[in-house]
């Protein structure tokens, strides 16, 4: 079979693929928010045709949520199956975007060309890769080249509620030899990495409440608690001057790294300077004993992702707040048990808490790190595979988000997964003016190609 036949392919095709992916992004499916319910179900339809036009035996299936799209080609071995997500996260703040999230475009910038849009990088443009290299090989050699298993996820931004139940349900039919996702990026924006390490998500929000109503700051200032304080002074505790978390047991399970890891990742040449100068920092700020790129993949982060209180509107209120209000994240790593820290980090928080003051908890995002294993041929395939599409060797890295997918596939089917993707540090994902560059786009194609010649191969 010749691959050359397939990458000229789809050089010709690319912009009629980025036509079609622009079509897809065009459809707001923010999974989060149940006003694009209708809109998320209309993305899964669209997929559902998209696969069928390539012969691929696929269907919507509902779920409580966002429908899943499963679909399934015979073929020769391995038997491969396939995640992505075609939900994304919503655009606010509006404002701060140069143009409709949802009227996608090409765009001429400093860095190249890139397609701009919500979902363009996280996650449609990437899954799209995979499936436009199953058009052009199946354009050239009339079938796909190995039995694929499509799986993709409608929820993946919401917290996939519906996909542990879905996978146990369906666990026979989407069990397969090794899990491909295509939901992460190039290392330093220009090499290829497969990841082999991902972090794990808790997601914690807390509301104090101090008096019943919110007062007058004159006449209650100075006698009444005030929540906005006892909560700033609960969480300006929670890291020491080192950048150690203070929650108690919170680093069991956070593995020791081995010297030989260290030195492969001494080896990648993590550039921080670059890589804080493109957000406008320069000092990383985790644990003083530890690297910077140890920060991002090794360690476990405390995050205050939102707080709130009183009155943050236009002017000034001279309010004394009745309640408080934060969301909370924890990355993990390692064996970090991610109940267990709710738990002790709860219990840490209500021991700070003054007599007169109640708190309400509400749970989110759950899920341990993992670590991937490398041992299937088909790793060693996709690293030639890339580093003969790239102008670098593709390299084993971590990754410092989080898919939880990733650790269901062996937990719940006992398979492994294996996490390439041609995202890039400054394609702001979740972000206002979120953009694809067209060159991830192509390359991502590509790679794709190569990598399943290489696994399907002899
Ligand atoms: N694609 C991202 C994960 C990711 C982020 C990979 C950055 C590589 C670099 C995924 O869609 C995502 O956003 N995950 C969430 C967690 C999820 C449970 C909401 C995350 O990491 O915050
Ligand atoms: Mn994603
Ligand atoms: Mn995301």
């Amino acid at each position: 079979m010749s691959l050359d036949a397939v990458l000229a392919r789809i050089d010709t095709d690319l912009p009629a693929a980025t036509d079609r992916l622009l079509e897809l992004l065009r459809i707001p499916s923010i999974s989060t928010d149940p006003a694009y319910k209708a809109d998320c179900d209309r993305a899964a339809d669209w997929l559902v045709a998209d696969l069928a036009s390539l012969g691929v035996a696929v269907e919507k299936r509902p779920t409580p949520g966002h429908p899943m799209v499963v679909g399934h080609v015979d073929g020769p071995g391995p038997h491969i199956l396939f995640y992505g997500h075609y939900d994304v996260q919503p655009v606010d703040p509006l404002n701060l975007w140069d143009r409709d999230p949802f009227d996608p475009a090409l765009e001429e910038t400093a860095r190249g060309t890139v397609i701009r849009g919500r979902g363009a990088a996280d996650d449609k443009g990437q899954l799209m890769t995979f499936i436009e290299a199953c058009r052009a090989w199946k354009a050239e050699h009339g079938s796909l080249p190995c039995k694929i298993t499509f799986f993709l996820e409608g929820e993946e931004e919401s917290g996939s509620p519906s996909l542990v139940p879905f996978m146990k349900e369906n666990a026979d039919e989407l069990k397969a030899e090794l899990a491909l996702i295509c939901d992460t990026g190039l290392f330093q924006s220009k090499t290829p990495a497969i990841m082999t390490m991902l972090r794990g998500l808790l997601g914690e929000e807390l509301t104090i409440t101090g008096p019943d109503k919110d007062l007058h700051s004159g006449m209650y200032g100075g006698i009444a608690r005030n929540p906005a304080r006892v909560l700033t002074k609960i969480l300006g505790g929670l890291f020491d001057d080192d950048g150690v978390i203070q929650v108690p047991e919170l680093y069991e399970g956070v593995p020791v790294l081995s010297d030989e890891l260290k030195a492969q990742w001494e080896g990648l040449g993590f550039d921080d300077k670059a890589f804080l100068g493109d957000v406008g920092l320069s000092i990383p700020a985790g644990e003083s004993s530890v690297t910077p790129l140890e920060m991002i993949w090794a360690r476990p982060t405390a995050e205050i992702n939102g707080i709130w209180s009183g009155y943050t509107g236009d002017g000034f209120k001279t309010v004394l707040p009745s309640k408080a209000h934060a969301k909370i994240s924890f990355r993990l790593v390692g064996t970090q048990d991610p109940e267990a820290i709710r738990k002790n980090f709860r219990a840490w928080v209500e021991a700070q808490l003054p007599a007169d003051c109640k708190i309400a908890w509400k749970d989110h995002s759950c899920s341990p790190a993992s670590q991937m294993s490398i041992e299937h041929p088909g790793f060693e395939a996709a690293r030639q595979a890339l580093s003969d599409e790239w102008p670098d060797p593709a390299a084993y890295a971590g990754c410092g988000g989080s898919i939880p997918i990733a650790g269901y596939f062996k937990t719940i089917l006992g398979m492994d997964a294996m996490l390439v993707g041609w995202g890039k540090d400054d394609d702001q994902i979740h972000s206002p003016n979120e953009k694809y560059d067209l060159e991830s786009f192509h390359k991502g194609i590509r790679s794709w190609a190569r990598i399943l010649e290489a696994m399907t191969r002899g």
